[in-house]
Order: structure tokens, then C-alpha cells, then sequence
């Protein structure tokens, strides 16, 4: 007997998306695949999922196969699975597998989360309560937040200048409630009333809707000593206004540069650098760390983390959901099935998007 499983209400087959070939983007090159559900071997379960979380910038470079990406084997890959995170319920286990067993809710990370079912690796999974969206909120844009805030850019002192851009999208608000959390007085900039209106609600003590008014300008008004630590997602003329209004010792962690993305910038997410920066996608995937002054640019969140602490931090985060005192916030639009993931890619990248958007399987 290879496996334990849920008995015999497993189909023969599911489907998942993959693509063949690189391409311009996600919608171009996503198609639907049916394939026989295997049996997990030795450390593998079998999840079914219920959720999968929407990264579009980071599944657009997978599927470009940016040459400068860990993704630029697909340039020449036969096909590549498509997904990076999701929560489900484990319905089969490998012989070897101990921590788990047939029907624990679990989320996971890594490749091919946009499928009915996903054989992964017991090591890849996490277990939590239910198999829920907002499980998946705090699986990678809650973790991230935590890492930059805790280990590279941290840990935040109570009454530091803390700002958040795109503070209301999925691993924004996270980023706010940490800040929030540690005491810090916080800035949040985002683009739309009805992100403004949630950060509010949040606690939030000061909002920049960057389509109302000048970013930097407010900052230098404001804040004349600076900020002390901006966790900065969007890059571009923003990722500059924040760093100009750093404090003397200020550092800004850079979670990403969505705005320099392909989906935005045809070649292929490439920019110049400003302010004495590297471009946006060097400094981000080389993992650079930059000082300017006295002041630290750490160009991707992860560097400051050790392999070994990402649990702890994960499970704070879920324990912060669990006792109330973290909110995981979900997009309202809803999106169901392999079908649909290419729709909710493209909704993501919009930009409209309050807190995560998910797909439901
Ligand atoms: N390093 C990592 O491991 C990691 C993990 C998760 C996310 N990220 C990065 O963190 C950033 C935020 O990601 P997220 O997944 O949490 O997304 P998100 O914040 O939910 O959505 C992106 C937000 O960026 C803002 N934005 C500004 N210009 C944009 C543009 N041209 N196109 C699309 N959005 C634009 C929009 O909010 P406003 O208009 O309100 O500003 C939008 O809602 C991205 O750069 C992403 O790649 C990195």
C-alpha cells in the first residue's frame, strides 16, 4: 500500500492550468489540462483545493520566462504549471508522510496552484484551521509583510514613520496592520476612495491617495524628519517620491515594482534606475541591497530572513488571524475555476482590486 486516501470518491482525472510556450502574457499562453490524478509516493499529499491566490505580476513573468527571473527556463521548458499558492484539504498522503493525514486543511506554496488538485510535498504545506481565502491572504502577502518587517527592515519600533504603498491590496494591508501592530504611526498611499475608506477603517493615521495629491509633496510637509521605514511595491515615480522623504537613517524594503511590470512597460518590465538605484528589476531579482547616504534600500524583502524563522512567522501571522487581531482581506469580485483565473489575472493588474483577489475551485 503506496497511500492512505479519501476512498473512492476521487475522480480519474482533473484539470489544471499549464502552458506550453512563453508569451506576452498570462491569458496568452494559459490553457486547461485534464490529466489522471496520481497516488502520492513517499513525502507527497494529494490536496484538493478550494482556493488559489492571484499574483499577476509574478505570473506574468513566469509566463514571459523573463530572462532575468528564476523563471527564464521556461523560455525553453516543454510546458510549466501555472499558480503559486493555495489553501485545500489533504485527500490522500504518501507512506512517508507523518504531519499530515486525510482531511487536515492545509495552504501551500510553490508551483501549480491553479488546479482541481495538486500532488506537493508534505514539507510545502502548512496546516491551519480551514481551507479558507483568507488563508490564503496570509500564505505569501501575509508572510512577506512579516519577513520584511520583522527580519530585513526589522523589527519595527513603537513610534516609527512607517509607510506603506499600495497599502490596500493584498500584501499592503498586511504590511499596515504589522506596522499598526508594533506601535508604528502610519502612512498609507493607495489609488482609490474605497481603499481609502477600508484604511480608515483600519486605523490608519495618515492616507495618500496618490490620484488626489502629490505623494511627495504631502510627505515633505508633513513628515519634514522623514520616514523611518516605507515597505514600497509599486516602484516608478512613487518608489522616488518615498525614498527623497526618507528619514536620515530611514530604509525602505522594495516588495516589488508592479508599476515597471510588462503588463505596463513592453520591454519586457525593463527600466532605468533613479536616485543613484540599479533598474527596478535589478535591484529587486538580484536580491541587491543598496545605501545611499546613511539611509538602506533592501531591493528584495527576503534577504534579511533566515530559512529557518519563516515558520514562526508564519504561524504569528495565523495565530494574529486567529485571535482577532488581523484582518485578511479578500477581493469581492469572485472567480471560479480554471476558466476564470485568466479573468481574475487580468482584474488583479488593474489595479482595483481591494485586498486579495482569489480564485474558488
Ligand atoms: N517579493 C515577494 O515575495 C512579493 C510577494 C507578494 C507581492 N509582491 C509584490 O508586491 C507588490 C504588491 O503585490 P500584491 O500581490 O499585494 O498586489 P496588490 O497590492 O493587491 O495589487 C497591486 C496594487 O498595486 C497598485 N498599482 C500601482 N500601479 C499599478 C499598475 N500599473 N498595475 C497594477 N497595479 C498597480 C494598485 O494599488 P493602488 O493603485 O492603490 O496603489 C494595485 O492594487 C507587487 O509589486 C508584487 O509583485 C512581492
Amino acid at each position: 500500500m503506496m497511500s492512505t486516501n479519501a476512498g473512492t470518491d476521487l475522480p480519474a482525472t482533473f484539470r489544471r492550468l499549464i502552458a506550453r510556450k512563453v508569451g506576452p502574457s498570462f491569458r496568452s499562453v494559459a490553457e486547461i489540462e485534464e490529466v489522471p490524478l496520481q497516488q502520492p509516493s513517499s513525502d507527497q499529499v494529494l490536496l484538493k483545493i478550494a482556493y488559489a491566490g492571484v499574483n499577476g505580476g509574478c505570473e506574468t513573468f513566469r509566463c514571459r520566462g523573463s530572462s532575468y527571473t528564476p523563471f527564464a527556463a521556461n523560455q525553453t521548458a516543454e510546458q510549466f504549471v501555472l499558480g503559486a499558492e493555495a489553501s485545500g484539504t489533504v485527500v490522500a498522503v504518501g507512506e512517508g508522510v507523518e504531519t499530515l493525514k486525510v482531511g487536515d486543511a492545509v495552504t501551500c506554496s510553490g508551483s501549480g496552484g491553479f488546479a482541481e488538485y495538486i500532488l506537493t510535498t508534505s514539507q510545502s504545506c502548512f496546516p491551519v484551521k480551514e481551507a479558507s481565502a483568507e488563508a490564503v491572504v496570509l500564505t505569501l502577502s501575509g508572510l512577506t509583510a512579516a519577513v520584511a518587517l520583522k527580519a530585513t527592515g526589522g523589527p519595527l519600533k513603537a513610534g516609527e514613520r512607517a509607510l506603506v504603498t499600495a497599502a490596500g491590496g493584498a500584501t499592503g494591508h498586511m504590511g499596515v496592520q504589522l506596522a499598526l501592530l508594533a506601535g508604528c504611526h502610519v502612512v498609507a498611499v493607495c489609488g482609490s476612495a474605497a481603499k481609502a475608506q477600508r484604511l480608515r477603517e483600519m486605523g490608519v493615521h495618515r492616507i495618500i491617495n496618490y490620484r488626489e495629491g502629490d505623494v511627495g509633496e504631502v510627505l515633505r510637509r508633513e513628515y519634514p524628519e522623514g520616514i523611518d521605514v516605507a515597505y514600497e511595491g509599486v516602484g516608478g515615480p512613487l518608489r522616488d517620491a518615498v525614498l527623497d522623504n526618507l528619514s536620515k537613517h530611514g530604509r525602505m524594503l522594495v516588495v516589488g515594482y508592479i508599476s515597471e511590470y510588462p503588463h505596463v512597460n513592453p520591454d519586457d518590465g525593463k527600466a532605468e534606475g533613479s536616485r543613484g538605484l540599479p533598474p527596478a528589476h535589478e535591484l529587486f531579482w538580484k536580491r541587491q541591497t543598496v545605501h545611499i547616504d546613511d539611509k538602506t534600500i533592501y531591493g528584495n524583502v527576503w534577504s534579511g530572513a533566515k530559512m529557518q524563522e519563516i515558520p514562526a512567522f508564519r504561524r504569528q501571522l495565523f495565530d494574529l488571524y486567529e485571535e482577532g487581531k488581523l484582518q485578511a482581506w479578500v477581493d469581492s469580485r469572485r472567480f471560479h475555476g480554471v476558466e476564470q483565473v485568466s479573468d481574475a489575472i487580468d482584474y488583479m493588474l488593474t489595479g482595483q482590486a481591494v485586498g486579495k483577489v482569489v480564485v474558488s475551485f
